[in-house]
């Protein structure tokens, strides 16, 4: 086939020779720098010609917190040596320093007694809310709702920012395919179509229009690069991708935030086909800073320049110092090796002055751009941490988008929405855990703050009667350990199942802990843990009108529900509103319009299991078994990416596609709202390029609307694909347009459309 090929971005071989050139030369030409504001510039200059090498290199450095500014200084031992640090200008950043007084104290010292004076930016994971919750990414996403998740983002920096925070390590734009790595839920699920996007809103929500403002924060995407490709699911685990996966899935969601000038990046613990993230020239100096040229700065994830020693990479952490550094990793998280041998190393010429000063060069340009050399306390003020910390206004944001993340997995016989009027009953441990619901990432929120579904029901007015049926955990639940699951306790499945049997109505409340999702929580079963299952199906023995609501922190394997419960709403973990939420869902003030981000397997063994799959040579189905298919279960997912129900219905008709213009084909479709409930839906649109010079998935998202519909009303809703749709990178990283046949699809979810066809002229 001939290639009309539209090079969109220069080929990566020429940023190779770019970027080759540039280390010889020294990096970046000094008389460039990195900030579109020429003064910053120069004054990022002025500073970097006063600074000694150890000062330049401890800008590169970043401590965790390491003592409680409020209290007294550290006198001995490694804190010691750290506040050392602080007063020699050898850190340029902390992380996990909470508190306007705290941060305030640790800028004090850095401001006032190094020589030079140079502000400490403050990190910390402020990922899905900062005291006030929202859902957690997952969930966010399946609102496929963009200006609500920048909302969330903007109130998570506006809180944030009034406790000395200037920097979040957010958003997470992995893409990942497998829900049994639990990161999936700090991500926006399989596809890098709406990852792109929802990583660009929440760039947009967290830096804002004016970093220099005291309520903005420098964003950092994260992981760079493959980090949701881990093999098995398994955390930290070993990632070798292909490069159309690469280029096509994984980066363009990074591709995406550069775009929308994300201030700074994050590498990976991973290695990617055999080089670890953080001494990946490739990634970070050809891709990232080359060819897409990136102006902020790199910094490592936790421990992961050290980690390069037990992958197998470097010998020792002074290797590491000068691999990372060469690289492309400009700060070091947590694995002291810039700090102990950077001066050194380029004192020996290993490492290049040159690469150094770009590094710094970076650094202090986000510095200037957050307006700390204005003032280094801007971000430290205790009237704000007062007034803005849990904000009634980021309750009622934080309600309004755990209701829009809300989806409906199925309602038989319409057994949603309940009748207020009717009391029911209500079993499981989550219905009244008020922390669970806040997710894993909650690490500047309080415990207890969720408002529980059981508070909820009181607040929506439902009666109800309850019983915990089975404790989920035992043992204590903490951020750093493993959670021990109650497998034997069943005690308090006898007063659940005597209250089902004469309830019209049960609503069970099951799922994940707050805390199995997240870094660290890799599973094998994605089933109910502990003894819930065997619960549900006690419960179900005696009474089958059962509405499951799930709080999850990523895709369960839900076929035995799905066979038998009649009505199930998937919650995931909403945040402080969570109760709320659920309660106004459950009896129809709220109804629910989300769409699944990830597919929801039939059972693990089909893990990882996307939409976007490739065709394979033998798709079937066939009546021999030489397809390409299992023995034991269908090859499709229960519930598929994009999925989810409405109590409205909506009915599509008269799908119109004109490729006169290969510029902008134009697609549109009608879209009635049959029911007599008003509603909202997610109209998306998939392409399939047949054939192309490398094979392309059976579909791709390429387009999406969400809208209002009152019952009985129609619209049409109108989409344009151009170049950027229909076109992907082949596998020199090249962005190609092929013409040729194309199908595409237009409907409620990636398995459910009117289809048609055009040819690409
Ligand atoms: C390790 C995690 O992988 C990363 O996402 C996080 O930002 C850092 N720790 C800092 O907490």
């Amino acid at each position: 086939m001939e290639i009309k090929s539209l090079m969109k971005t220069t080929s990566i071989l020429t940023f190779l020779l770019v970027s080759v050139i540039a280390i010889l030369a020294g990096c970046a030409d000094k008389k460039v720098g990195y900030s579109t504001d020429p003064e910053i510039n120069e004054k990022v200059e002025a500073l970097l010609a006063k600074m000694t090498l150890e000062e330049k290199v401890g800008q590169m450095n970043q401590y965790n917190g390491f003592y409680d500014a409020t209290g007294p200084a550290p006198s001995e031992g490694d804190a010691k040596n750290k506040l050392d640090h602080l007063k020699k200008g050898w850190v340029g950043s902390v992380l996990n320093v909470r508190g306007a007084e705290a941060t305030r104290e640790l800028q004090r010292i850095v401001v006032e007694e190094s020589r030079l004076g140079i502000p400490l930016i403050f990190g910390l994971d402020v990922i899905h809310g900062h005291k006030t919750l929202t859902p957690i990414p997952l969930a966010e996403a399946a609102s496929w709702d963009l200006a609500a998740i920048e909302k969330s983002a903007r109130n998570a920096a506006i809180e944030a920012t009034a406790v000395g925070q200037n920097w979040t390590f957010a958003p997470m734009v992995d893409i990942s395919r497998d829900a049994r790595w639990g990161r999936v839920m700090e991500g926006a699920g399989e596809d890098p179509y709406l990852g792109s996007l929802i990583g660009a809103a929440r760039v947009k929500g967290f830096q804002g229009d004016d970093l220099a403002a005291s309520n903005t924060m420098a964003a950092c995407a994260k992981h760079f690069a493959g980090y949701g490709f881990s093999e098995s699911g398994r955390d930290y685990n070993t990632v070798d991708v292909g490069t159309s996966t690469l280029y096509n899935i994984i980066l363009p969601p990074f591709k995406a935030v550069v775009d929308a000038d994300v201030k700074t990046v994050m590498n990976s613990f991973n290695t990617l086909n055999g080089i670890p993230a953080t001494g990946n020239a490739f990634l970070q100096r050809d891709i990232l800073k080359g060819a897409w040229g990136f102006k902020g700065f790199v910094i490592s994830d936790w421990g992961s320049g050290q980690q390069m020693i037990p992958h197998g990479y470097a010998s020792d952490l002074e290797q590491v110092a000068e691999m990372a550094a060469n690289a492309g990793s400009d700060m070091d998280m947590e694995s002291y090796s810039y700090v102990k041998y950077l001066v050194k190393l380029v004192e020996s010429g290993k490492v290049k002055e040159a690469v150094v000063d770009d590094a710094v060069r970076r650094i202090l340009t986000v510095k200037y751009e957050l307006g700390l050399f204005d003032d280094p306390y801007k971000y430290c003020s205790e009237e704000r941490e007062k007034d803005l910390l849990y904000h009634p206004d980021h309750q009622k944001d934080a309600l309004d988008i755990a209701k829009k993340s809300i989806v409906l997995l199925k309602n038989e016989g319409h057994i949603l929405p309940l009748d207020r009027n009717k009391k029911v009953v209500v079993i499981g441990a989550l219905a009244e855990d008020k922390t669970s619901p806040l997710g894993s990432w909650r690490i500047g929120s309080d415990d207890s703050t969720a408002v529980s579904v059981l508070e909820g029901l009181d607040l929506f007015g439902a009666k109800y009667a309850y019983a915990e049926g089975a404790k989920l955990v035992t043992g204590p639940v903490a951020f750093n350990s493993e959670l021990v699951f109650n497998t034997t306790d069943r005690s308090g499945f006898s007063k659940a199942v005597a209250l089902a049997k004469s309830a019209g109505t049960v609503v069970m409340v099951l799922g994940e802990h707050g805390l199995q999702t997240g870094e660290g929580r890799s599973r094998t079963e994605l089933g109910l843990p502990g003894l819930q299952q065997e619960l549900l199906e006690n419960v179900y023995a005696v009474n089958k009108n059962i509405v499951l609501v799930l709080m999850n922190g990523r895709p369960l394997t839900l076929t035995w529900a799905d066979e038998h419960i009649p009505a199930i709403l998937e919650t995931w973990h909403l945040g402080s509103q969570s109760g709320n939420a659920i309660a106004q869902t459950l009896y129809g003030a709220n109804n629910p319009s989300g769409k699944l981000p990830m597919s929801f397997p039939r059972r693990v063994g089909q893990c990882p299991i996307y939409y976007n799959h490739m065709n394979t040579g033998r798709p079937g189905p066939n009546t021999d078994v030489f397809w390409s298919h299992y023995m034991d279960v269908a090859n499709t997912p229960l519930y598929p990416f994009g999925y989810g129900l409405s109590y409205s219905d909506f009915d599509y008709s008269g799908l119109k596609v004109d490729a006169s213009d290969p510029k902008a084909v134009k697609v549109s479709v009608t879209v009635k709202n049959t029911s007599d409930t008003d509603g909202e839906e997610v109209t998306q649109l998939y392409i399939r390029d047949r054939f192309a010079s490398v094979a392309r998935p059976v579909k791709e998202l390429k387009g999406f609307e969400k809208y209002k519909l009152k019952a009985g009303e129609s619209k049409t809703v109108s989409f344009i694909l151009t170049d950027k749709e229909l076109g992907f990178y082949d596998n020199d990283g090249r962005f190609v347009v092929e013409p040729g046949m194309f199908d595409v699809m237009v409907g409620t979810s990636s398995d459910k459309g009117l289809t048609g066809e055009f040819e690409l002229m």
